[in-house]
């Protein structure tokens, strides 16, 4: 459920009318519902209520600072994954024992950073990295909390681009050589265990490739424990999937999950953290554009958006699916057509939709990306010298620009000529 609706005939971001929101900002720009990300953000409180946990919100999938902002007030936590990210969890004001620091290649000025602002645990993915870290921290009179990424050999059955839990991927370390890196573990002078982490993708759509891993995580703590390891903390990673169709998806339910994790884990006596982010930020986010010209070609016409691949590259890149509806509402009866939804960005990939069924729409026209707020805005580029679009906030009534549009000036002054120039 998401609070992106048609009243009177005209969508709604909560209360505002994204034609209002149009008429100031200018299009495209990315719309959030403060009131769908807090919605989200509490299901998986609601659905972990029975134990200790944390839910850090997997800020790679939205990263402005005013929604880490509003999710941080609400007691989350934040997974992070790059220097960068750890600085805006704490801009948004989150302190460093909420903040996990995940990720394959983190260099020793990031673990460096965290160890001295805070950090809740690395979330450690080779037994290299333990070694690192444990020279960083000792160098430093401290001892990094860590959890080790296992890597469960578990198929996602999700897309290519975003499974991580199978032995071929880059991610953790194989499962079955865990117990000896936690034995390294215990006799470096940097490093203090505190549980395990896993992550098996993005997406997935079905609870049974998260709870085969799962079965495997609990039947680690047991033996690691049994070789005397402090085992406190298990972090499940993120990955549950949303509806990107309106109409024959299905994903699992945060409460059928959390029901899930409470029967796995219910008898270890563990605090468990979770790393959503699609979860909270996809369906609580849209990409709002106009319609430059319907283009008639030959067999097919064009719907040329004013919004193109830089802004929303997961068609692109995935051939993800995102619902695209018109902002003032199709009347009933109206006759759909097929049209191919495309941006002017010159490469034919630059393609939002094939023959996608569209009420009747004209140059000037606004229309809606649903389910855009996690992995649009964070993942958009300046291709073609397109500025970033504006990303704005909805709460209610009120809204508020939360990324303005920058100036070609900004974009082309960041540009320097060399002397010989
Ligand atoms: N934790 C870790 C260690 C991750 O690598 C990820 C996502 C998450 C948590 C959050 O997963 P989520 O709950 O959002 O599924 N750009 C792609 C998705 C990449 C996901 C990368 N890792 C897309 O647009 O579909």
């Amino acid at each position: 459920m998401d609070h992106f609706l048609y009243r009177d005939g005209i969508l709604h971001a909560e209360d505002v009318p994204l034609t209002e929101i149009a008429a100031a900002v200018g299009t495209p720009f990315y719309c959030y519902s403060t009131a769908t990300l807090e919605r989200h953000f509490r299901l998986f409180q609601d659905a972990l209520a029975g134990m200790d946990h944390l839910v850090c919100f997997a800020i790679k999938s939205l990263s402005n600072q005013a929604v880490l902002r509003t999710l941080g007030n609400l007691g989350a936590g934040m997974d992070v994954v790059s220097g960068g990210e750890y600085r805006r969890a704490q801009a948004a004001g989150v302190p460093g024992e909420r903040i996990v620091f995940s990720g394959v290649g983190k260099t020793r000025e990031e673990m460096e950073y965290a160890l001295s602002h805070g950090i809740r645990q690395f979330n450690v993915e080779s037994a290299e990295e333990l070694r690192v870290l444990s020279q960083v921290a000792a160098s430093m009179g401290k001892r990094a909390p860590i959890t080790l990424r296992v890597n469960p050999d578990v198929d996602a059955k999700t897309h290519e681009k975003i499974a991580t839990g199978r032995k071929e991927d880059k991610f953790g370390v194989p499962i079955a050589s865990a117990r000896n890196i936690y034995a390294e573990a215990a006799t470096l002078p940097g490093i203090e265990v505190v549980g395990i982490d896993v992550h098996i993708g993005s997406q997935l759509t079905d609870l049974a490739p998260f709870e085969a891993a799962f079965t495997k995580v609990a039947d680690l703590t047991r033996e690691l424990r049994a070789d005397g390891h402090v085992i406190r903390r298990l972090d499940l990673g993120g990955g549950l999937g949303i509806p990107y169709t309106r109409s024959n998806e299905t994903p699992p339910l945060p409460l059928d999950y959390g029901a899930m994790i409470q029967r796995v884990f219910g008898d270890l006596d563990v605090e468990i953290e979770i790393e959503p982010g699609r979860l909270i930020a996809g369906n609580a986010g849209i990409l709002v554009a106009s319609v430059i010209y319907l283009k008639e070609g030959e067999g097919r016409d064009f719907l040329i958006l004013d919004a193109a691949m830089n802004d929303l590259i997961r068609p692109a890149m995935y051939g993800a699916h995102h619902d695209i509806i018109p902002v003032i509402e199709a009347v009933a009866a109206t006759d759909q057509r097929p049209v191919d939804i495309v941006g002017p960005v010159c490469e034919s990939g630059d393609t939002f939709a094939k023959q996608r069924a569209m009420p009747p729409l004209d140059a000037g026209d606004l229309v809606a990306f649903r389910s855009a707020g996690a992995y649009g805005a964070v993942m958009s580029s300046e291709y073609n010298t397109r500025p970033l679009i504006p990303e704005v906030l909805v709460k209610g009534d009120q809204y508020a620009v939360i990324r303005p549009r920058p100036s070609f000036d900004e974009i082309i002054n960041r540009d320097r000529l060399p002397e010989w120039l």
